[in-house]
């Protein structure tokens, strides 16, 4: 166990019927005019927008509307957003949505304060000192941004997508109500608890030793992710797998599971996070092709860890059937697992690889240089 320092300043208020109560919160704070960021407009469908309006004007709370957020949110919607925040002079931003919407948010919410290119956040150019505050109401679990200071981009000219950390990012309150999720598309409820589940294993296989205590919440937290996913996939009102679900993704990223690691591996993430930027597939798609891939390629720098987690997750012998069996379960569950099932070809190695090793060497098991993840995304072919 490495010593550690566990911060996390994020109110949350989490159960059926919950979302009311976000004028409340934005309130308590005093604050009496937002900016109201969304997406593609599923909250319009499932009745989440009409709550949040309603919540908004009892509380006498003013607010201006910026939707169009996409899944893989981009630079130039923040910078449309940025704008319209200065220009009206907000003084938070609420984000109603998944992690596009709230990493959208608290790139405005960094924005609002810098005369810069925002973007200067991702490249280290500008560290974040202050932000506007960020109020949440969540409509998919997966991201844990709803209780972390992290935010995900993508530049589109430079075909980018990076991320930056701040602790002013953190939302001052996010509502998780798990029944908004009930109208989830199948897929959207599978790669959001794949993503929660890679969360997990960035911190669980970084080579940190002794987190006996966190290596069983880790364990844990993917069991009960793995049984919803299963549940969910048949069964989408089922409350108290959404409502476990929910909360399992949250601890997957909320600093929970990174207490006393090495601050976790992340090398899935970032070969991901150029897929997303270069063929914007969902993240968690994403996430399920490389994973299995990169487990395979460094599982001999920790077999002792690979083959617990064979045993403690599904019952086998070593650390090649234990990755084999998580291929297997995310195959049953409707996942892609190789290159190929997402439509890319074998000849895009090479730039996929030329995205990623922009941020060579990266990972704490093994650091990974060009050619290593040349060998990883060969095995994310078979
Ligand atoms: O845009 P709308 O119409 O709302 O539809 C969304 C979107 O198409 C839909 N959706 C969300 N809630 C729904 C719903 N549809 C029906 N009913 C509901 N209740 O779901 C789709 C995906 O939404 P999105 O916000 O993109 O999903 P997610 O939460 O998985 O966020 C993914 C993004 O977060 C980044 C990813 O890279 C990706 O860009 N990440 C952010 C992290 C962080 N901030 O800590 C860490 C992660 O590792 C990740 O990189
Ligand atoms: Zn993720």
């Amino acid at each position: 166990m490495n010593n550690f320092v566990f911060h996390n300043s994020t109110k949350v208020v989490f159960g059926k019927g919950t979302v009311g109560a976000i004028g409340d919160e934005i309130k308590n704070y005093g604050y009496k005019k937002v900016l109201f960021l969304y997406g593609g407009g599923s909250i319009k469908k499932n009745g989440v927008y009409d709550s949040v309006v309603d919540s908004l004007r009892r509380n006498s709370i003013e607010f201006v509307e910026v939707s169009g957020v996409k899944p893989n949110p981009v630079l130039s919607k923040v910078k449309e957003a940025i704008d319209v925040a200065k220009r009206e002079n907000v003084e938070a931003i609420l984000a109603v949505g998944g992690g596009s919407v709230i990493d959208s948010a608290k790139t405005i919410a960094a924005g609002f304060y810098y005369d810069g290119d925002i973007w200067d956040a991702f490249t280290g150019k500008y560290k974040v000192k202050k932000s506007l505050p960020i109020f949440v109401v969540l409509t998919i679990s997966a991201t844990g941004s709803e209780m972390n200071g992290g935010a995900v981009i993508t530049n589109e000219d430079t075909k980018e997508k990076w991320s930056f950390w701040a602790s002013t990012s953190f939302p001052k309150a996010s509502i998780i109500d798990p029944t908004v999720q009930f109208s989830l598309p199948r897929e959207q409820t599978v790669y959001g608890g794949v993503d929660a589940i890679v969360h997990v294993l960035e911190y669980y296989f970084d080579g940190s030793k002794g987190r006996k205590v966190m290596d069983r919440i880790m364990e844990s937290i993917i069991k009960t992710i793995m049984e919803a996913i299963e549940i969910l996939i048949d069964n989408p009102t089922n409350y108290e797998w959404r409502a476990n679900l929910a909360w399992s993704a949250t601890l997957a990223l909320n600093g929970l599971t990174s207490v006393g690691s090495y601050g976790g591996d992340w090398s899935s993430h970032i070969i991901e996070h150029s897929l997303s930027a270069l063929y914007d597939i969902a993240h968690g798609a994403g996430l399920a092709i490389v994973t299995p891939a990169w487990m395979r390629y460094v599982m001999n720098e920790d077999r002792e860890k690979f083959e617990r987690f064979a045993k403690e997750i599904f019952g086998k012998n070593n650390a090649e059937e234990g990755i084999e069996a998580f291929k297997g379960w995310l195959k049953k569950v409707g996942a892609p697992v190789s290159l190929k099932d997402v439509g890319i070809s074998f000849e895009d190695v090479g730039k996929i690889a030329e995205n990623a090793a922009i941020r060579s060497p990266f990972g704490k098991l093994k650091p990974l240089y060009k050619e290593d993840i040349i060998a990883i995304l060969k095995l994310a072919f078979e």
